[in-house]
């Protein structure tokens, strides 16, 4: 028994120090974070943090002394550092499906020892990362050939979800330290459109596909893959023989894997206490060391495994995972905010809050406890963004001037990546203005006494108002690097664990993902064939016509 459930304590919201935050939250009514700095001119340097390559301003959210040291409390009376430990231990914290949750033991040093049932499993990780290492180093120098001896220009990653957004995110994170030479290519979606662009331009004797699935069952990443196998027989005028030279798996699942057709010796494998979400640096980020190289990668896992000992070590005043979670939950649970912008100022993380969507909402999207409780109190939230500053000329407005309170990250860095030329190294500023002009705004608005001492006619004043107290985190590093984006990822997977251990939820099972995939397939057929599906409800089966009709069929 974890968390809440440990001491057979009361439910959250019951909680002393649930409610003195609830308590807490009216004194402090609609205080404006002008008055916060005005009343305190070191707000900015008191609440602001350094962990490794990454500084937090926290100095623009709506909190005071007493806030944070509240929410402290409650996350010490919510067990989140004894879970936190029994994380980092190898206990099954992972309750409905019974299984340990160490994506920590994937950047662990070799000389570390974490211990699942009583067998260490560091030496089984850097295995792995070893046997990684020699197949990179294969193809990248040529060694590795395709079937007609042709080397390997092209990589293709089959996968979805865990087994497709971290690579792919990381691959555009890091486009300035990949090989230019090679193509790498991301396919995900059962559409078929998705393969089809992927591989239209592609020389099938220079492509190799890696299929990744830690279960190896997932239908949208085995029909891909079935696709591909076609696409690359059909092009090679081949049999069977060439798929091994042109194909791999990333899976826990020998046997699938075999039963596919892939020779074992081309898997890579992991283990069932990695969680798909939490997978990318274990051997789902073979694509990802392709494109960057093996030093690269490990320079990135190094970056994970500082913030793991930052979160694990660090007194609660200055753990940013714990701090960042604590806010959330002061949003999320005392100010009715629904939803999470992270808004990067940096057009490598284009994924980035893409693949933040799956590490946060399919982790805490839950809204039973660990023992299967309804919980009455809100959970994740929605978690959406794009890079900016594209997103200022969309969706800032709401932001800004909608009624929402809707927190929000702003990341950003010092410098440019060092290819970029001069001329668009020097757009660099424009683009980091951008970024501190918009924390600016949203914290601290414009008052219709300023708006109208600009001669503004009064009927216009309250549009041109903002109220400002808009809450922003700020986070800036010198560079993105491999470290720095390990840094980073490692700081929002710990955030998100830190919510959904005060929130009591199980943040590693993803049973909200199953009733659609059974049910898909019970459809199927009735698209297909017009068979009648048993108890499809009036709406469902009358789509299924449309659809039928539409189709001629
Ligand atoms: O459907 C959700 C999910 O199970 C994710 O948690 C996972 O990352 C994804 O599907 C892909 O699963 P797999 O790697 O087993 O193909």
């Amino acid at each position: 028994m974890y968390g809440l459930n440990a001491a057979g304590r009361t439910a959250l919201d019951r909680l002393p120090e649930w409610k003195a935050l609830a308590e807490h939250r009216e004194e402090l009514g609609e205080v404006h974070l002008r008055e916060l700095f005005a009343n305190a001119p070191d707000r900015a340097a008191r609440y602001s943090l350094t962990v490794g390559d990454l500084h937090l301003d926290y100095s623009k959210h709506l909190v005071t002394d007493e806030t944070l040291r509240l929410l402290r409390e409650l996350a010490a009376a919510t067990g989140v550092a004894e879970l936190r430990d029994a994380m980092f231990r190898g206990e099954k914290i992972n309750n409905t499906e019974g299984r340990a949750v160490l994506h920590t033991a994937l950047r662990a040093p070799e000389s570390a020892v974490v211990e699942v049932d009583g067998h260490n499993v560091v030496p089984a990780v850097h295995a792995v990362l070893r046997k990684m290492q020699v197949f990179c180093d294969r193809v990248l120098s040529g060694d590795w050939k395709g079937h007609t001896g042709k080397r390997i220009r092209n990589v293709v990653n089959i996968g979805i979800g865990g087994s497709d957004l971290g690579p792919a995110m990381a691959y555009e994170a890091l486009r300035a330290f990949t090989a230019r030479d090679l193509t790498f290519r991301f396919v995900s979606n059962v559409d078929g459109a998705d393969l089809h662009e992927a591989v239209r331009d592609l020389d099938p004797a220079e492509t190799l596909f890696i299929i990744a699935s830690k279960t190896f069952t997932t239908i949208e990443t085995i029909t891909n893959a079935t696709s591909a196998r076609n696409w690359l027989l059909t092009g090679l005028g081949a049999g069977q023989e060439a798929v091994a030279k042109h194909f791999v798996a990333l899976s826990t699942n020998a046997e699938k894997v075999a039963e596919f057709g892939i020779d074992t010796d081309n898997m890579f494998e992991f283990w069932d206490w990695v969680g798909g979400r939490y997978s990318y640096d274990s051997a789902i980020g073979l694509s990802l060391m392709l494109a960057i190289g093996p030093d690269c990668f490990r320079e990135m896992l190094a970056g994970f495994h500082l913030v793991d000992e930052h979160f694990r070590t660090a007194p609660f005043e200055e753990n940013a995972p714990l701090l960042l979670g604590l806010l959330g939950v002061w949003y999320g649970n005392f100010h009715d905010a629904q939803s999470h912008a992270v808004l990067p100022y940096s057009h490598y993380l284009s994924k980035f809050t893409a693949y933040l969507q799956q590490l946060d909402m399919e982790s805490n999207g839950k809204s039973v406890d660990r023992d299967g409780r309804p919980v009455s109190w809100q959970t994740g939230p929605v978690v959406w963004g794009t890079p900016g500053t594209n997103g200022q000329h969309a969706y800032y407005q709401l932001i800004h001037q909608g009624t929402k309170t809707i927190p929000a990250d702003l990341i950003g860095f010092a410098r440019p990546v060092a290819e970029l030329e001069p001329g668009l190294a020097a757009q660099h500023d424009l683009l980091m203005a951008n970024l501190f002009a918009q924390g600016q705004a949203l914290a601290f608005g414009k008052t219709a006494e300023e708006v109208a001492a600009e001669g503004v006619p009064e009927e216009l004043v309250p549009h041109k108002t903002f109220r400002g107290n808009h809450p922003t985190t700020t986070i800036l590093a010198t560079e993105l690097t491999p470290s720095v984006l390990g840094q980073l990822i490692a700081l929002y997977e710990h955030k998100v664990f830190v919510q959904g251990a005060i929130w009591n939820i199980d943040s590693f099972d993803q049973w909200g993902v199953e009733l659609g995939k059974v049910l898909a397939k019970r459809v199927e057929p009735a698209l297909v064939e017009g068979t009648e599906v048993p108890g499809l409800d009036a709406s469902t089966a009358a789509l299924v016509a449309k659809y039928r009709e539409l189709r001629g069929r």
